[in-house]
């Protein structure tokens, strides 16, 4: 592998850096004038998911825009659903909605494990012609869901404040949760190996619902098929984003991933003990603070990057861009992590 910026996957596998590399979460999307131009000209958002061409173009925007340091691959959590044979729409506004919802072990009779080459063959395109796209100059990152966040998603069928029928399911049906999360486990491993082969270089698993769980209900129902993806990923390093988690930090430091990923209620230095020494951090700047002026913006920034030290750290925000962040101030954050010295 001959990538002209590897400073990413260096700092993943906890080696010195020149400096801390950073890229963000939704970094591909609608704050880019030059996304929506593109957007424009499709019927909706799958239409764009499922085009290689265009997929491959929006992955790169940002880089060439941003000037990030990693691009990762435009697509959704919820293709894994679609691919298991529960198909998603995105309602303009509204997000997420499924037509058929799994809510009962009859209803897992209509699904089935992914195969990526069949099913999932558009993103695995994509990154193909990606990777030629950015011709080695950043590296690129897979993702997927982590199943309790897919499950989330199929139970309730479109996005919700409690996720009250997805977590009435882990009391009243646990063991059709469990068979129900084995499957997106067993997909999800799948995929993500398609993506390494395709040319993926980094993997991230989002557990974005992973905070609205009790801390005994995590440990049962999301960390165990976590630690099942973690040991079966062993080909590029991979990062762990639970999102609201701060009780399982302790718990997800024991994976076997490289990376885990802070969200900006988490104190960095209470996580770093909580995870320990040997993992990398990802975050954790609150995407709410790209609405402040340039150099406020640029002072919070130095602070984070002060408070994870100059190594086992990528620079990032602690969810993803709102969609209305000005791409001026995204820049700011970006200029601040490189050009800062330890
Ligand atoms: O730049 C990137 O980060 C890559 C692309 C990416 C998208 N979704 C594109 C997208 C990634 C990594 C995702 C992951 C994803 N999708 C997550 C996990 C991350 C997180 O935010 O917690 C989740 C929960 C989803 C599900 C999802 N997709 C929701 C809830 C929504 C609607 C909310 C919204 O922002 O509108 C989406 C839509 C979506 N996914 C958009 C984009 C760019 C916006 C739709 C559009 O552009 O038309």
């Amino acid at each position: 592998m001959n990538l002209q910026n590897d400073l990413i996957l260096r700092a993943a596998r906890g080696e010195k850096t020149e400096r801390t590399p950073v890229w963000l979460m939704r970094q591909a999307g609608r704050i880019l004038p030059e996304y929506r131009a593109v957007r424009a000209n499709v019927r909706d958002f799958i239409e764009l998911v499922e085009t290689p061409e265009l997929a491959a173009e929006v992955t790169i925007q940002p880089v060439d825009i941003l000037g990030v340091d990693a691009a990762i691959i435009f697509s959704d959590i919820l293709v894994i659903p679609q691919a298991m044979g529960c198909p998603y729409k995105m309602l303009e506004n509204k997000g997420p909605w499924f037509e058929n919802t799994i809510r009962t072990p009859d209803d897992l009779q209509k699904l089935h494990i992914a195969d990526p080459e069949k099913d999932l063959g558009f993103v695995l395109e994509a990154i193909k012609i990606t990777k030629k796209g950015l011709n080695n100059r950043v590296p690129l990152i897979g993702f997927a869901g982590a199943p309790w966040t897919i499950l989330a998603y199929m139970t309730e069928g479109s996005g919700s404040k409690t996720f009250s029928v997805a977590r009435k399911v882990l009391y009243t049906q646990p063991e059709f949760a469990h068979q129900l999360l084995q499957m997106i486990t067993d997909s999800t491993i799948a995929y993500l190996k398609a993506q390494v082969k395709a040319g993926a270089d980094m993997l991230q698993l989002f557990d974005s619902w992973a905070g609205i769980l009790s801390p005994a209900q995590y440990a049962t129902f999301s960390t165990p098929y976590i630690k099942q993806i973690c040991d079966a990923i062993t080909e590029v390093p991979l990062t762990v984003f639970a999102k609201g988690a701060f009780f399982a930090l302790e718990d997800l430091g024991k994976l076997s991933c490289n990376t885990i990923g802070l969200d900006w209620n988490m104190d960095i230095a209470h996580s770093r003990k909580l995870i320990g020494n040997n993992k990398t951090l990802q975050g954790n700047l609150d995407p709410c603070l790209l609405y402040a002026d340039h150099s406020t913006i640029k002072k919070e920034t130095e602070k984070m990057l002060q408070a994870f030290g100059s190594s086992h750290h990528i620079a990032n925000l602690g969810h993803g861009l709102y969609p209305d962040t000005n791409p001026e101030s995204v820049k700011v954050f970006v200029q601040t992590v490189k050009q800062f010295n330890h």
